[in-house]
């Protein structure tokens, strides 16, 4: 039998628990753990690729560009992605990556030859951007590059001479020679290696099986017997759910030739019918939105294969390929991968950067595809002018969790109901910095509805609480060259901390960072 005070508690909880205003309270809370992972900030990653008007006419627009530059490279785009603290920066490919021989993109550009851009629109390909260009262009930047070799048409050669070209002290062989006469004493240090890309598609249309033994003769030649120059190489990894080809490159690869293995996933509805970026249905954003949260279960399950060949998590998961892939703006060229970007792409952002910080255990890279002005950018240019989308400013409110400690937060989210179907509206994610500031990130999908949030927080002994929320009227809302600043965060003062608990209403479709400290 239950005493009355028993009762009184019962009755209580459930009080607590019933709607306000004719809405369930979302009850979260905060399961601080010693062991918990860091977040890599490398999750918070970008890629850019020889592809539409992502470097051309996007990052590089030449010396005698009237657009400010260095060396070529727009100084405002370099600004918007240090404000950003772009941790690092995937190139020149994708797909072109296994086309591109990099001994073409050196010297002066008059002697370099051209070659046809096959994957993204048959364009001129003059080489005028290449490795000096790519890897100053990260020290203006301080990021860190990510080199994706080619290993579809090129050779195990041409991949270990430009890592001696690019990581090898000056006069030490011919390759750092070469890299003198073309005006660069010191090496540049490259870290990051991507043996191949997609290999299962673009890449070589290889088997895994095939594919494995490609790799290991590949990694064989990257480095020397025990990786003394500490290179991560990362395996060129699955599409979305193909478990088989991780299962495979795990068997098959000794673990002392690979760091980490990638994955690629992309939110489309159908690649036959991928829908407009800007004039989209409640449907296609439901079913977009449905897509993007697949992340979660691709991830649980590469990460549970892993585990069975490397349960001390020594190969890391680099989701080096994944954002929203729509239909190209009106008028645009098809193979340039031109798309505006939306509320609904600040969704997608949102919850996917929950999603790895939540397995950043296992998730150590992830770059989102791409930078600038192909698929889900975080920068937009038009000759001069430059815009900021949603995204971007998603990744800014987020990079709080750069390199902090995850803190785990429990709970049972509500639904968002589109026709019969329904999925998981609220996503979060949370962390603590070195000065031991406290960050929420707090993702509403739904497309109507507000959500009651309460996270128990009490084990964190929290004193106070700011917060940015992005949200705006429409789902289908964007920035543009003549109204840039139309959707942008903005302070939130609606979070309240008291006894422990921090409430907070979530509007729809909105993304609230707050940061607390003790
Ligand atoms: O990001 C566009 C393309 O998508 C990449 O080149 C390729 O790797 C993927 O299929």
């Amino acid at each position: 039998m239950r005493s009355n005070s028993t009762n009184i508690l019962v009755i209580l909880c459930f009080l607590l628990t019933l709607p306000v205003f004719g809405q369930q309270k979302v009850m979260m809370a905060v399961q601080p753990k010693e062991d918990a992972p860091t977040i890599s900030r490398h999750i918070y990653g970008h890629f850019a690729e020889h592809l539409g008007r992502c470097i051309y006419d996007g990052f590089y627009v030449g010396e005698d560009s009237k657009i400010p530059n260095k060396a070529g490279v727009r100084m405002d785009i370099v600004e918007a992605l240090r404000d950003l603290k772009i941790p690092n920066l995937r190139w020149p490919g994708g797909c072109f990556a296994d086309t591109y021989h990099w001994k073409d993109g050196i010297g002066p550009k008059e002697d370099r030859p051209s070659i046809l851009n096959i994957w993204w629109g048959n364009v001129r390909e003059d080489n005028s951007f290449g490795t000096h260009e790519f890897l100053n262009m990260c020290e203006l930047l301080e990021t860190e590059p990510y080199l994706s070799a080619n290993v579809g048409s090129g050779t195990p050669q041409e991949l270990a001479d430009w890592i001696k070209y690019t990581n090898h002290p000056a006069g030490s062989s011919p390759m750092p020679e070469l890299r003198e006469k073309n005006g660069r004493t010191e090496p540049w240090k490259v870290t990051y290696w991507g043996i191949g890309n997609e290999a299962w598609g673009c890449g070589g249309n290889m088997t895994p099986e095939y594919y494995s033994d490609i790799y290991r003769r590949y990694a064989t030649f990257t480095t020397n017997w025990n990786n003394s120059d500490g290179l991560v190489r990362i395996a060129s990894g699955a599409s979305s759910s193909d478990y088989n080809w991780t299962e495979v490159l795990m068997k098959n690869i000794p673990k002392n030739l690979i760091e980490a293995i990638a994955l690629h996933h992309y939110s489309v509805i159908d690649w036959g019918a991928k829908g407009p970026a800007k004039n989209f249905s409640e449907e296609q954003y439901f079913t977009i939105m449905e897509r993007a949260l697949r992340m979660e279960e691709l991830i649980q399950k590469h990460t549970a294969i892993m585990d069975k060949y490397d349960k001390d998590k020594r190969v890391a998961l680099y989701v080096d390929e994944w954002g929203g892939w729509y239909e190209v703006e009106p008028g645009t060229n098809p193979g340039f991968l031109y798309q505006q970007n939306t509320m609904r792409d600040a969704m997608i952002a949102g919850a996917t950067l929950n999603i790895f910080n939540n397995h950043a255990d296992r998730v150590k890279m992830a770059n989102l595809a791409q930078a600038v002005n192909v698929l889900q950018a975080v920068i937009l240019t038009e000759e001069e002018k430059m815009l900021l989308t949603p995204t971007y400013h998603v990744m800014r409110m987020y990079n709080v969790h750069h390199d902090a400690t995850l803190i785990p937060i429990e709970f049972d989210s509500p639904e968002y109901t589109f026709n019969d179907q329904s999925l998981p509206a609220v996503s979060a994610s949370a962390s603590m910095d070195a000065d031991g500031k406290v960050h929420f990130s707090l993702v509403n999908i739904d497309a109507k509805k507000t959500q009651m949030i309460e996270l128990d927080v009490t084990a964190l002994n929290l004193k106070s609480v700011s917060g940015e929320v992005l949200a705006s009227a429409k789902l289908q809302d964007h920035n543009t060259f003549d109204n840039p600043n139309k959707v942008q965060p903005k302070a939130f003062k609606g979070a309240k901390l008291a006894n422990g608990k921090l409430q907070l209403e979530l509007p729809p479709f909105s993304v609230i960072v707050l940061e607390a400290t003790k």
